[in-house]
């Protein structure tokens, strides 16, 4: 009796979703649990690509059922537009995708107010997605949120107005920051809502421990990354959810010895959206390439992601916070035609050489050392098996092995499905 959790080890955007959609095969239930609309997972297969947001990455396979935890918060008008996406597919949805009652809502006046937040905060703004997840956070925390169950109850309009008004009154703080027309918002929102009742909303974490009794296999979908977890991240630039594994235990209501596995996916660089420390962050060609080949675009919100190389420091940190157990790389395709790889060890400090994670990893406080490998100049992305690999590749494998203490059980040299390769 087990459930399984996949996690990104870095700043999110690891390649989670292509991974979880790899892995369905292997599992009775999907559930992600934290996060919300700030989540884009992209999948690639038979020549489609496709973005997913709020809805597990197990929606395409045709057994899975995908639970949406009570840990995510759901912007209906965003799940509306991603299950019209998925038209094309005829996907089941009642069938194969469950809602949580417990999971909050993200409300048009908490978009509002993470945009005005934002707007206020000038050279110091967190980079947000700016998809309200902060201010549903600290009404879900603060005990004012609305949760999916709620909207079948009879005053549930009434606590909207409520909790409304008040986000109102605080809008009035950021007074001028933004400009909105709510009525509009509210009619999308309200509509929405009347199409997300149309999906099962259940004890979510009744039914999972009903299938784990039933020896159902499940896998927990994290999202967003470790380094922006918001207790063990670099705060303030974090997300307000915890993305960490104990994410899973809170987010799905299960038991710590429940879990198994626990797959932590990282990029073979790094990468980071938004604003905050990235002690290992390039602004030269090297950078420029790793963005260009990896196609560093922000899935949900377009930006640019600033690029370095791995960061083993943060990487050790990651893996034993969430007690990873095996590892999976990503996009080591980006790093052909480097004549060398960088690669972080330790970070230089006043007080010296340091290889754990301080409280701060600001540039006035860290910066990066560096060991250097010998870079290949192969095209991987056609390679369908490790011995096709050329051996630096293989070296640049085994030296993070044996660094991480962690088997690297997965390697990916591309998008798709079928460009995964197992160890
Ligand atoms: P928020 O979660 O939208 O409030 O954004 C907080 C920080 O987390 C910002 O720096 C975002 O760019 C970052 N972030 C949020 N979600 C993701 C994600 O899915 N991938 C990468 N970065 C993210």
């Amino acid at each position: 009796m087990s459930i399984d959790l996949l996690l990104g080890l870095q700043w999110g955007d690891e390649g989670k979703g292509k991974i979880v959609d790899v892995l369905t095969t292997n599992y009775d239930i999907i559930a992600r649990f934290q996060g919300g609309p700030n989540a884009g997972h992209t999948l690639k297969f038979d020549g489609f690509s496709h973005v997913l947001h709020t809805i597990p990455s197990g929606i395409f396979h045709p057994t899975a059922l995908n639970l949406i935890g009570n840990g995510v918060v759901i912007d209906p008008v965003i799940f509306q537009t991603e299950i019209e996406k998925l038209a094309p597919f005829n996907i089941d949805f009642p069938n194969k995708l469950l809602i949580s009652k417990k999971a909050h809502l993200i409300l048009p006046t908490h978009r509002l107010l993470d945009a005005a937040s934002e707007a206020s905060k000038g050279k110091a703004k967190i980079g947000s997605t700016l998809k309200g997840i902060g201010p549903t956070y600290m009404d879900k925390t603060g005990r004012n949120g609305i949760r999916v169950g709620d909207i079948l109850l009879p005053d549930w309009k009434e606590r909207y107005e409520n909790l409304k008004t008040k986000h109102l009154k605080m809008l009035d703080f950021y007074e001028g920051k933004i400009e909105f027309e709510l009525s509009i918002l509210e009619d999308a929102f309200f509509s929405a809502i009347d199409e997300l009742k149309k999906l099962p909303f259940v004890d979510s974490e009744h039914l999972l421990h009903t299938a784990l009794k039933e020896g159902k296999k499940v896998l927990a979908e994290g999202a967003q990354g470790s380094l922006l977890d918001i207790d063990f991240g670099t705060y303030p630039f974090v997300t307000s959810s915890t993305t960490t594994a104990a994410g899973a235990c809170t987010g799905l209501g299960i038991a710590p010895n429940t879990i198994g596995e626990v797959f932590g996916i990282f990029k073979a660089y790094a990468t980071r959206v938004g604003s905050g420390p990235f002690p290992t962050e390039l602004f030269d060609e090297a950078g420029e390439t790793m963005g260009r080949v990896g196609m560093e675009f922000g899935a949900t919100t377009g930006r640019s992601r600033r690029c370095g190389w791995i960061d083993l420091v943060a990487l050790k940190y990651a893996i034993r916070v969430n007690g990873v157990t095996q590892l999976m790389m990503m996009k080591g395709d980006v790093l052909s035609g480097f004549e060398t790889i960088k690669v972080c060890t330790s970070y230089k400090t006043t007080e010296g050489s340091i290889e754990h994670l301080p409280f701060s990893i600001e540039p006035e406080h860290v910066t990066a050392e560096y060991i250097e490998l010998a870079g290949w100049k192969e095209d991987l992305t056609a390679m369908t098996a490790e011995d096709q690999f050329p051996k630096e590749f293989n070296d640049y494998i085994a030296y993070l092995e044996k660094e991480l203490e962690t088997p690297i059980k997965i390697v990916s040299v591309g998008p798709d499905r079928k460009q995964t390769i197992f160890r």
